[in-house]
C-alpha cells in the first residue's frame, strides 16, 4: 500500500469555518446566513439552514450561482481569465509538466518527486492492458457506434471485472482503481476507434510515454512499422495538461452526484463521460469542425454565420464560443491557439479550416453582440483543429477530452468522499404543476 491509501483523504475543506454571516431579510421575518470565505474568489453563504428557518429554497437554474462544495482543486478566475491546478498556473504547467505529472497534482495534492512520479508511472504503465474478455464487447457494437458511447459503457463494463472497485472506503483499492482507470482509458478510447474503422486492436505499449501510447493504439497496424513523431505527442500532452480539471463544470458535477450516492468509480466517471458527450460542453470541439465545415462548403460567408447565430429566431449557435465561467479570456484557448499553429506547421497540414477559424474569431471578436456578452472563443474552439492535424476523426475528438479530464474527476470524486460536507447530492425543487385532484377512470375521461 502506498502512502497515497494510508492517508486518509487531503482535502483541506473540512478545516474551512465560516467566520461571519449575512442576514436576508424579507417582510416578516429575517435569517442569518454564515459566510464560507474562499482563499481567493467567491464567498458562500451557507443556506443550511435557510429551509428550516424561513420556509424559502433557493432558486437557481443551472446553479450559476450555487457553491455546491468547498475545493482545494483548481481555482477559476473567470473576469481575469486565471486558471490554476493546485495553486500552479496552467501556463506554467503547460510549458513545464507533462500529463502524468498534473494528474499526480491534482489528484494527490502536490507536484511529485522524482521517485514518487516514477513510481505512478510505472502503475500507470503496468495496467495498460485491458481484460481480454473485453474484445468481444467492442465487438457487439454496431460500426458506426460513437465513440463516446463505446468509452462511457466500456468504464462501466471495467467494473465488473474489477469488483474491489466496489469498496470506496478502502484507500488501497481506490488507489489501484485510480491506476487501472489513468492507464486503461486510453486503450478503450482508441479500441472504439479502431473497431469504427475495421482494423485490428493494437495493444499498448510500455516502452512509450502516455500521450505517445495512445496515438500508436490510435494509428499503428500490425502490417507496418510505426513511429510516433515527438511532436505530435508533446501537442497531445499539451492538450490533455489543459483539459485536465476545470472545477465544477456539468461533467465534473455529474461525476460527484453519482458518487455522493457512494457508486464506484468507474461508473461515476462513466456518468461524468456521458455529461462531457453533449454538444453545449465536451462535444463542442466536433461541434466546431462540424460548424467549420459548413461554412467552408457554403461558400466561406464568415459574415452570414455569424449573423445567423446572432439570430433569436435561430437555434444556431458558435460553437467553441462563450463559457459560463470565463467572460474575458479562456486561457486554455489562448495556449492552444500558438499548439495549433505548431502542430499544423509541423504536420505540414493545408488546413483551411485553421484559415476560417482565425477570421471567424476576428468578426466575432469585434461584432457588438458577442462583445456584450463577453463570449470568446473556449478551448474546444482550437483544440478540434489540432486533433484533426493530428489525424483524429471527428467522433474521437471527445473521446481525447474524456482522457484529459479523467484525473479533474478522479481528483473531485476523491476529494467528495473525504469532505465532512458531503452528503448524497439531492436538489430540492420549485413545483408548478397541478394542486391535488382525484384519479378519474379511463371511461371518464374526456376526449381531447
Ligand atoms: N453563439 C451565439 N450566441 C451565444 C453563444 C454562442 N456560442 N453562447 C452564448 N450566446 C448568447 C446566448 O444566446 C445568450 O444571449 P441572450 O442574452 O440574448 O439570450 C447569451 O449569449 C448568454 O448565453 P447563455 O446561454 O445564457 O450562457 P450560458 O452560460 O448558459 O452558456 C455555453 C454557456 C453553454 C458555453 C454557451 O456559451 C454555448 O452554448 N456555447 C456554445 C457551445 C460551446 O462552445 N460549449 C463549450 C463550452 S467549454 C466546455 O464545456 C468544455
Amino acid at each position: 500500500m502506498s502512502d497515497h491509501a494510508r492517508s486518509d483523504g487531503e482535502t483541506a475543506t473540512a478545516e474551512r469555518r465560516a467566520t461571519d454571516a449575512a442576514t436576508l431579510n424579507w417582510t416578516g421575518g429575517s435569517v442569518e446566513l454564515p459566510l464560507v470565505p474562499g482563499v481567493e474568489g467567491d464567498t458562500g453563504l451557507d443556506i443550511g439552514k435557510l429551509r428550516s428557518e424561513s420556509g424559502f429554497i433557493t432558486y437557481d437554474p443551472g446553479y450559476g450561482n450555487t457553491g455546491a462544495c468547498t475545493s482545494a482543486i483548481t481555482y477559476l478566475d473567470g473576469e481575469s481569465g486565471i486558471l490554476r491546478y493546485r495553486g500552479y498556473p496552467i501556463e506554467q504547467l503547460a510549458e513545464h509538466s507533462s500529463f502524468l505529472e498534473v494528474a499526480y497534482l491534482l489528484i494527490w495534492g502536490d507536484l511529485p518527486t522524482r521517485a514518487q512520479l516514477d513510481a505512478f508511472h510505472n502503475e500507470v504503465t503496468h495496467h495498460t492492458l485491458i481484460r481480454e474478455e473485453m474484445r468481444s464487447f467492442f465487438d457487439s457494437f454496431p460500426t458506426d457506434a460513437h465513440p463516446m458511447a463505446v468509452l462511457a459503457a466500456g468504464t462501466v463494463g471495467m467494473s465488473t471485472f474489477y469488483p474491489d472497485s466496489q469498496n470506496i472506503s478502502d484507500p488501497a483499492a481506490v488507489e489501484v482503481t485510480i491506476n487501472r482507470l489513468i492507464a486503461k482509458l486510453p486503450t478503450l478510447a482508441a479500441w472504439s476507434f479502431k473497431k469504427a474503422i475495421g482494423q485490428p486492436y493494437v495493444y499498448p505499449r510500455n516502452d512509450l510515454g502516455y500521450a505517445a501510447n495512445l496515438l500508436h493504439m490510435m494509428f499503428a497496424v500490425p502490417s507496418e512499422d510505426y513511429e510516433v513523431d515527438r511532436q505530435v505527442a508533446e501537442a497531445l500532452d499539451l492538450l490533455l495538461i489543459l483539459h485536465a480539471d476545470h472545477e465544477q463544470n456539468c461533467s465534473t458535477s455529474t461525476v460527484r452526484m453519482v458518487g455522493s450516492a457512494h457508486t464506484n468509480l468507474y461508473a461515476s466517471i462513466s456518468a461524468g463521460i456521458s455529461a462531457l458527450w453533449g454538444p453545449l460542453h465536451g462535444g463542442a470541439n466536433e461541434a466546431v469542425i462540424n460548424t467549420l465545415e459548413r461554412i467552408v462548403a457554403d461558400g466561406g460567408d464568415i459574415q452570414k454565420w455569424v449573423d445567423k447565430a446572432k439570430d433569436p429566431n435561430d437555434a444556431f449557435r458558435l460553437a467553441g464560443f462563450g463559457h459560463r465561467v470565463y467572460k474575458n479570456f479562456d486561457p486554455r484557448a489562448t495556449i492552444i491557439k500558438g499548439a495549433a499553429e505548431r502542430v499544423l506547421a509541423a504536420t505540414g497540414a493545408d488546413d483551411q479550416l485553421f484559415e476560417v477559424a482565425q477570421r471567424l474569431e476576428d468578426v466575432a471578436l469585434n461584432d457588438e453582440y458577442f462583445i456584450s456578452r463577453k463570449l470568446y472563443p473556449n478551448v474546444d474552439f482550437y483544440s478540434g483543429l489540432i486533433y484533426r492535424a493530428i489525424g483524429f476523426p471527428k467522433t474521437m475528438f471527445t473521446n481525447c477530452f474524456a482522457i484529459g479530464r479523467l484525473p479533474g474527476w478522479i481528483a473531485q470524486w476523491r476529494e467528495m468522499l473525504g469532505a465532512e460536507e458531503t452528503k448524497i447530492g439531492r436538489p430540492r425543487q420549485v413545483y408548478v404543476g397541478e394542486p391535488a385532484r382525484d384519479y378519474v377512470t379511463i371511461d371518464q375521461r374526456a376526449d381531447g
